[in-house]
């Protein structure tokens, strides 16, 4: 099993992914053009997982200067419990700690109980104290 960074080459085949782990978390911020200014905003950071020449997991990763952010942290399911997203999430933590940003945030669903369990098992503190507010800027 190979990580190396996610390059918009990828796309077709990181999305028919996601449509297998991470439906629910799709948006239109996952089209291909957006994607590809998200991948040239942050160069290097989003990581893939390849096995056998097939992509088997993924991290976005970036930052706004401030604060690290993580999405679609995802395996798919045959792979599971590999250590193959630990992998992933440290990379993607690697490159985001190499900017100089001491942070990282990720959103999970409430009612994801494995993604909560893996990330408070990497070390992520849930926090009680903060809710998301979201707006769209555009209709
Ligand atoms: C969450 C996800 C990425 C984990 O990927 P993974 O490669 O299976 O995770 P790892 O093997 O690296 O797990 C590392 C540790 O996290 C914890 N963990 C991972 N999955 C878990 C699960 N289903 N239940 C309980 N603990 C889990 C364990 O402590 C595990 O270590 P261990 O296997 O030695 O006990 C994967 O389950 C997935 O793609 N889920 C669907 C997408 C998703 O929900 N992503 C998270 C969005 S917030």
């Amino acid at each position: 099993m190979q990580i190396r960074p996610m390059t918009i080459g990828d796309y077709d085949e990181v999305f028919a992914m996601w449509q297998i782990t991470s439906r629910r978390a799709l948006s239109k911020a996952d089209e291909r053009g957006q994607i590809e200014r998200y991948l040239k905003r942050n160069e290097g950071m989003s990581q893939v997982a390849v096995t056998d020449g097939k992509i088997v997991g993924t991290v976005l990763a970036g930052h706004d200067g401030r604060r690290g952010f993580i999405h679609h942290m995802a395996v798919l399911p045959e792979y599971r419990r590999r250590h193959i997203g630990r992998k992933l999430a440290e990379k993607a933590i690697e490159k985001i700690t190499a900017d100089g940003i001491d942070k990282t945030h990720i959103f999970c669903y409430r009612t994801n109980e494995a993604g909560q369990k893996f990330w408070s098992d990497f070390g992520f503190e849930k926090r009680g104290d903060i809710y998301i507010f979201s707006y769209n800027n555009k209709d």
